[in-house]
């Protein structure tokens, strides 16, 4: 008897103390996920774009480098060689996923069958937007 109405007792003082307190927390945090978006919008191209953070977790590193010619051209080379047009991001991203031989040279550019066209767009974005 004495245990049930502990038990109660308790209950009743989580609620009190969670339910006004839980509110008041929902309304700021999504006041300040407006203002996180805002920032990002904002934010310096010294940091880093998702292109970027793509490359680098895929197999690229393995063949190009941001400035030197490693077995594939170096990405400022490729920036160079094509404006950052929607028609060269769009024909770029298949080209990776193709992969490629002939354009650079004679080492071929293995294939990426498993990179989807969104995130190959998103690399080539920021591999032409290294403009020397
Ligand atoms: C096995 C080595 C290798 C890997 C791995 C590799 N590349 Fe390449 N890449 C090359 C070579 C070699 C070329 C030049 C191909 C040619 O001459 O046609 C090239 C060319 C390119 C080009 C220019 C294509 C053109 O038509 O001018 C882009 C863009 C590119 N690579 C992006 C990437 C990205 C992004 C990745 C990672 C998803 C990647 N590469 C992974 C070797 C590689």
């Amino acid at each position: 008897m004495k245990k049930t109405l502990l038990i109660l007792g308790c209950i009743s003082l989580a609620i009190a103390s969670c339910g006004n307190p839980g509110s008041t927390t929902e309304g700021s945090t999504t006041a300040a996920s407006t203002d996180t978006e805002t920032t990002v919008k904002a934010q310096t191209p010294s940091e880093m774009l998702p292109g970027e953070k793509l490359i680098a977790t895929a197999d690229c590193i393995g063949c190009h480098n941001k400035t030197q010619k490693v077995i594939g051209p170096a990405y400022v080379d490729i920036a160079a060689k094509y404006p950052s047009s929607e028609e060269n991001i769009n024909k770029l991203a298949d080209v990776v996923i193709a992969g490629s031989k002939g354009t650079w040279g004679d080492l071929p550019m293995t294939p990426h069958p498993n990179l989807s066209k969104e995130d190959a767009k998103q690399m080539v974005t920021w591999i032409l937007s290294l403009k020397k």
